[in-house]
């Protein structure tokens, strides 16, 4: 099992001799290196729970493609939370697959200094206004508190582009990105080894074309929250103040990280509504899950302030790739080429009365012998039929 897991990750290229988190030790191959960061990280998260969804990941996305409003939604009815099952964040790391396999959610332990890096970091910012944050329709679905989006992104545009709030931060939000790092490659290294899909469908060919496009001092773009391309700053949830609601500009087949922060709260669970699940989410906890086919909720903060980070990937920037690689593959010829190659198509479109005329000819001829050959029968019959009688 264990070695099938191993040949999945450099068969995915999730690893690889050029991207090994620490490089390639002289005298190693990369079975052996992959061997022992699985280890490590099997051994991280041992004994975690393994939770079946009664629904499938592909029913989900089908039910995300449908067009909503139809009220009440269900998980405003009465009573809808005590159908969930709890987790509390004292339960460990959770790991919530569907009947075929699929990852639907997994939480896991983030060291303490990284968040008490992201605490001090995030405290330094300049506040942003408290404000309502909404979406299909409801300004207050997600509650009122400070975000900001920290992003690449292709938003209603035809080329990748860094968020507005970065370009407002300039290099206090630059530097918060930087301070960081470790925590979003952390977070990043652990989709690695779940989903290794994911870590390659986010790094791979869109990284690498996102590289192209130039940002502020002609840097070449690149993701900003390790693998996922942008990151949520949010701050100050408090009380009961979200709403059920799906992300959808979010990528379908890509998980969201939410990593909460900050003083000290308590509640503030996510539920997950149509895996009837409420996750409970603690400082210190990450948190994978399909944010833009899965409708979830944020329970009532019964005390303090939760910040949350979210990072992640906009479905804008996988259209953007879609379209370069379509252009790249419409060969582009230059204009004395593409003379010539007029040329040519109207020599070939020249030929073919020639051809026509041949044809006919050949046609003709043929009619002609047959009819000769009719007549001359028709001349040799009598003495023909004489000499049998
Ligand atoms: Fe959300």
């Amino acid at each position: 099992m264990n070695a099938k897991r191993i040949t999945h990750l450099i068969k995915t290229k999730a690893f690889t001799r050029q991207n090994l988190p620490d490089g390639m030790p002289n005298g190693s191959n990369l079975e052996t290196e992959v061997k022992g960061l699985l280890k490590d990280w099997e051994d991280n998260r041992k004994d975690f729970l393994l939770v079946k969804s009664a629904i499938l990941y592909i029913t989900l996305r089908e039910r995300a493609r449908q067009p909503k409003g139809l009220l009440p939604l269900f998980w405003e009815a009465e009573n809808a939370i005590k159908g969930c099952a709890t987790y509390p964040s004292s339960v460990g790391p959770v790991e919530i697959r569907d009947g075929r396999g699929v990852v639907l959610g997994y939480r896991f332990r983030i060291p303490d200094r990284l968040i008490q890096i992201l605490n001090h970091s995030t405290a330094s910012l300049q506040p942003t206004p408290r404000r309502a944050r909404g979406g299909g329709g409801d300004p207050l679905i997600r509650g009122k508190f400070q975000c900001r989006h920290y992003a690449v992104w292709s938003d209603y545009s035809s080329h990748y582009r860094e968020s507005k709030e970065l370009a407002r931060d300039k290099d206090e939000g630059r530097e918060w990105l930087e301070t960081n790092k470790e925590l979003f490659d952390y977070c990043s290294q652990q989709l690695r080894f779940l989903c290794p899909e994911q870590y390659v469908k986010m790094t791979g060919s869109v990284a690498k074309d996102m590289q192209k496009a130039q940002g502020p001092a002609g840097k070449p773009l690149k993701p900003l929250a390790g693998a996922w391309h942008g990151v949520a700053i949010n701050e100050g949830l408090q009380g009961d103040e979200s709403k059920g609601h799906q992300d959808c500009m979010d990528e379908k087949r890509l998980f969201n990280c939410v990593v909460p922060f900050g003083n000290g709260f308590s509640g503030g669970d996510l539920v997950l509504w149509e895996l009837k699940t409420r996750m409970g989410l603690g400082i210190g906890d990450g948190f994978f899950f399909y944010g833009s086919v899965v409708a979830h909720q944020v329970l009532e903060i019964t005390e303090g302030m939760r910040n949350s980070l979210d990072l992640f990937t906009h479905a804008s920037n996988f259209d953007v790739l879609a379209k370069h690689k379509k252009l790249a593959n419409q060969k582009q010829y230059p204009k004395k080429e593409k003379q010539v190659r007029a040329e040519v198509r109207t020599e070939k479109a020249k030929k073919v009365p020639e051809n026509v005329k041949a044809r006919r000819e050949i046609r003709e001829g043929k009619q002609v012998r047959q009819r000769a050959l009719k007549l001359g029968s028709t001349s040799n019959g009598p003495e023909a039929s004489s000499s049998k009688n």
